[in-house]
């Protein structure tokens, strides 16, 4: 069995990035500029937050967080996201989701200039990705395929079932998947909340990706021996025993499900770093096609 190290991986990308942006530096030019909108102060989108701040540092972006009260009016993010994309020395940015109630997600991300979404969610980066033509990649999904394709996992004419059909996760990875190159042409199945006999289809997978959200979801029984599974769930789960008061769980039952697998993804330690090495790597991208 193989545990797909999202960590080590991670940081074998970040290290790429460091050396680039070290000669990036030589050269006279100003390093890449990430900046990340948060909106309010829900825990989990903190902890992401500074974690994606601390990975520009270590690579040697330059970085910009921008905290906005809860109580923010729709009209002052618009108008920071309209200074963002006038900004010349900025390369990328994201707004953290989810946003405070009283603001029109859909608003906010048609607001963001395509060229510095490096989240990938604009309407026209996500049909660029689509029609396979240069985009973004929203770095969950992007992540996912960079795993698969580090390890070798062959993907070509297998049957990868996807559980959750979110925006961020479940949609674009399905079409990842399915699409011609690298970690692609599979034949991909969606599954959802209203799929019924969910285990039929996990049972007969030889690829399952999990992002549903639903603690420890997937157990053994519901997988064919020697599949190859990717956990995206974290979810925050109540423990006393633990001194943050709780802890991290996937989507997968992690040791019964790994005793049958080839290959899993941990939680932590899977993709959730991955997710922030290719949110560096889509800034660097905004970099160069910029320069
Ligand atoms: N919230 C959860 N995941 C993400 C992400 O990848 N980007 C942003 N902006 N918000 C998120």
């Amino acid at each position: 069995m193989t545990v797909l190290d999202g960590k080590k991986t991670a940081q074998d990308l970040k290290e790429e990035i460091k050396t680039t942006v070290s000669e990036i530096k030589k050269s006279g030019q100003r390093p890449p500029h990430l900046a990340a909108i948060l909106v309010g102060n829900d825990g989990a989108s903190l902890t992401y937050v500074g974690s994606k701040v601390r990975s520009c540092e270590y690579v040697g972006f330059d970085s910009t967080l921008i905290r906005l009260d809860e109580s923010t009016t729709e009209e002052i993010l618009l108008d920071k996201i309209e200074e963002l994309n006038q900004d010349d020395q900025l390369d990328g940015y994201i707004v953290q989701l989810p946003l405070p109630k009283n603001i029109d997600e859909e608003k906010i991300l048609l607001a963001i200039d395509p060229k510095k979404d490096v989240d990938g969610f604009h309407p026209s980066n996500f049909g660029r990705m689509a029609l396979e033509m240069d985009s973004f990649i929203p770095a969950t999904p992007y992540g996912i395929m960079e795993l698969l394709e580090r390890y070798k996992i062959e993907t070509s004419g297998k049957h990868c079932v996807v559980v959750g059909r979110s925006h961020i996760v479940g949609r674009p990875i399905s079409i990842l998947m399915s699409q011609k190159g690298p970690a692609g042409n599979a034949t991909v199945t969606v599954a959802h909340s209203r799929t019924q006999n969910l285990t039929s289809l996990t049972k007969n997978a030889d690829i399952i990706v999990m992002a549903l959200g639903i603690p420890e979801y997937l157990t053994a029984e519901m997988i064919k021996e020697g599949a190859t599974i990717i956990d995206v769930g974290i979810t925050r789960v109540a423990d006393e025993n633990h001194p943050k008061g709780y802890v991290i769980k996937g989507d997968v039952a992690y040791d019964e499900v790994a005793a049958k697998a080839a290959a899993i993804t941990p939680v932590p330690g899977g993709v959730g770093p991955m997710t922030i090495a290719m949110l560096l790597k889509n800034t660097l991208l905004a970099f160069q096609r910029k320069n």
